[in-house]
């Protein structure tokens, strides 16, 4: 393709994508496919990837991310960023509304209120209409340039709709991470046994703080916008600056709401105070702003904070209660969690009758006894936990808590790895909670997919002695099933009929549903591509499996004990013989020819007539073998454009034939 061609090229698929962006994330609309968006996203970088002079600071393809940042340069802020005064009671706004009373003189004045939304503060630099920089809060005089971070997030616009827009202009706001965003990424984490993030608002400072800005892209981050900043903007209130941001595409809440007076304030709090909850966002608070930009000119500002705006904190979700008792779950790894089991007391809108207390440590850094008086609180985190004693309350006869020594569902003698916090059942095989979890992970959606079945019906299975292990699962007779508790006809057939599909479910699925430990649905998909086989998986020692990218030492450990175990070896023996799948189907390559038989190969760069998995497709039916770094085992170099200048010095130190596309073509014999 020509660069003139090339370059409407771009300019299409940029408008195209910048509209569709728009329609999904500020009005829920999609006018087409995800795969017709993606198709078109990889286009477009295929395309700047040719023409690099091409791409533009705000193309769309800058959301994908993939620009690393080492040190965030520290930029000053044009107009600071300001913080504001807190109030926590009616009494304080009363206050409040006074002074902004007398600070006006008794002129008219009406307030626009807004929820409080806890995230990240920070401000888009916007000129000629492109988003050109992004600034964290920092001390609100100089903050952190997080701008490649900042473009990766989908409702903030890299360029505003409309055509009229001043040269130059700050939108500033809260970027956060939605609650169902957190918390699959928490279920992810849980999955691969990794610490799990406190609560969004420390995972999204976190995640603008990357340097990766391609895994700040997968962080599903957004963007609340509240204020409209700069010198001269036409505008006289604060909701005019508003319904501006709305109308050059930025996200606003549509929670805002405008009032009369210091009553009407006080209604808004009370609608949002359980309401709040609901959303998909955290907010502690609400913040009360005078709405004329006028009156805030003439109200003026304190050292730190504006005269004009206050923050109204919701009481911190906390309350006294009595521990009751502390009982002990053994999970799925049969990792066992201390629960507190708490005098039931309302928090946050819900009843809180437990609170987790993560581990042995935990109870001790709290010196927590059973009677003890406790605080409980509902931060950002989902679930209750117990912040504080209050000593005052404590019953002098309570004594210290005896963490247990046994399983509390096997009487197995627990263990505590050197420097771990958590105690562990080592008996996976026989405790019935790590059996029937064990069951409940192998049934999942993302590994052997049996949908007619769950928690009951796993629950039931096992108190009839019918499962004890997954492969049992495939022994099930029509009457087995048939007799249990609430089974039919059609739900035992159903039933039965889930469990056969599950022999078409591909391998890193069922992989995956073995439950290894550390062995994620990534990780689950990562060896397969590499072992192909359980059995070469299986074989595979320690040093292969470490040499398998991203397979760390932890994971390979856990896979080599898992097949040193004769159980498990029988467990997928059985498995096998019933029809899982244990091997990948590789994708047929069709033999075409033999021209590169015996020769390793590497690609690098774009060609004009393959996509990148296209030519090593094109080279594997050729007799070829695809492999991905230069070395002095390497044949052919088939260089595409752009192909970084380090990989073409290393071939030609080595001596290897370095190739073009034409060269490539004319050498399979390919027109
Ligand atoms: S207005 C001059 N509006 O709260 C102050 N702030 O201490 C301008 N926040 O750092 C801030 N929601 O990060 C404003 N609707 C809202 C807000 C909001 C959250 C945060 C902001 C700021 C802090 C105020």
């Amino acid at each position: 393709m020509d660069r003139n061609t090339a370059q409407q090229k771009i300019q299409e698929l940029s408008a195209k994508l910048h509209y569709y962006n728009y329609k999904y994330y500020q009005e829920s609309v999609s006018e087409i496919s995800d795969f017709e968006f993606d198709m078109m996203l990889k286009e477009l970088i295929n395309l700047e990837g040719q023409f690099p002079e091409l791409k533009t600071d705000d193309s769309p393809s800058q959301r994908v991310g993939g620009d690393i940042t080492k040190n965030f340069e520290t930029v000053e802020h044009k107009i600071p960023m300001l913080s504001l005064g807190n109030t926590y009671s009616k009494e304080e706004l009363e206050d409040f509304d006074g002074r902004v009373k007398r600070g006006l003189g008794e002129e008219e004045y009406e307030y626009f209120c807004e929820l409080k939304f806890d995230g990240v503060a920070i401000s888009l630099h916007y000129e000629n209409g492109k988003l050109i920089r992004g600034v964290t809060r920092g001390d609100g005089s100089k903050g952190d340039d997080i701008t490649k971070n900042a473009k990766t997030i989908r409702t903030i616009p890299l360029k505003v709709r409309g055509e009229k827009f001043p040269e130059y202009f700050e939108a500033r706001g809260e970027v956060f991470l939605p609650r169902e965003a957190f918390n699959e990424i928490n279920r992810g984490r849980e999955e691969n046994e990794e610490a799990l993030l406190a609560n969004p608002r420390n995972a999204a400072s976190g995640s603008l703080k990357m340097q990766d800005s391609a895994v700040v892209a997968k962080r599903k981050l957004d963007c609340f916008l509240y204020s409209y900043a700069g010198e001269d903007l036409p505008i006289d209130s604060h909701e005019e600056g508003i319904k501006q941001l709305e109308k050059f595409g930025f996200n606003v809440s549509q929670t805002y709401q405008k009032c009369k007076n210091i009553n009407e304030v006080f209604d808004f709090i009370k609608e949002w105070e359980e309401k709040r909850h609901a959303l998909d966002v955290d907010t502690d608070g609400i913040v009360v702003k005078v709405n004329s930009l006028a009156q805030q000119e003439r109200l003026g500002f304190t050292a730190k904070s504006p005269r004009w705006a206050i923050a109204y904190k919701y009481k911190a979700e906390s309350s006294t209660t009595i521990l009751r008792e502390i009982t002990y779950q053994v999970g799925r790894t049969g990792a066992v969690t201390p629960v507190a089991n708490l005098e039931p007391v309302s928090l946050a809108g819900t009843t809180v009758k437990r609170a987790s207390l993560h581990n042995a440590n935990e109870i001790a850094r709290l010196d927590l006894r059973v009677g003890d008086t406790v605080h409980v609180e509902k931060g950002g985190e989902i679930i209750p936990k117990i912040t504080a004693v209050d000593l005052t309350k404590r019953d002098l006869g309570s004594k210290e808590v005896d963490y247990i020594k046994n399983c509390p569902e096997c009487g197995t003698e627990l263990v505590r790895a050197e420097g771990e916090a958590v105690h562990y059942c080592p008996n996976r095989k026989g405790c019935p909670p790590q059996i029937k979890g064990s069951i409940e992970h192998y049934i999942q959606r993302k590994a052997a997919d049996i949908d007619s079945m769950g928690e009951r019906t796993i629950h039931l299975l096992y108190e009839k002695s019918l499962v004890r292990n997954i492969a049992d699962l495939y022994d099930l007779t029509y009457e087995d099933v048939f007799k249990l508790e609430g089974f039919k006809d059609l739900s035992t057939q159903n039933l039965l009929k889930g469990i056969e599909a599950s022999k078409k479910i591909p391998f890193e699925n069922i992989l995956f549903g073995l439950g290894i430990r550390f062995v994620g649905k990534t990780v689950a998909e990562k060896l397969v591509a590499h072992f192909k086989t359980i059995k070469k998986l299986s074989e595979a020692s320690f040093e292969e499996l470490t040499e398998v990218p991203e397979i760390g030492e932890r994971i390979a450990q856990s896979v080599v004990e898992y097949f040193h175990d004769d159980d498990n070896i029988a467990l997928i023996e059985r498995l096998k013989s019933v029809g899982l799948q244990f091997e990948i189907k590789e994708n047929i390559i069709e033999q075409k020819g033999n021209a590169l038989e015996g020769k390793s190969l590497v690609v690098s760069g774009v060609f004009d007539n393959y996509g990148r998995d296209e030519i090593k497709d094109v080279i594997k039916q050729h007799g070829g073998k695809v492999v991905s770094a230069i070395s002095g085992k390497v044949d052919i170099l088939v260089a595409g454009e752009n192909m970084g200048p380090a990989k073409r010095q290393k071939a030609e130190k080595l001596e290897i034939k370095i190739i073009n596309e034409t060269e490539f073509r004319s050498l399979i014999k390919e027109n």
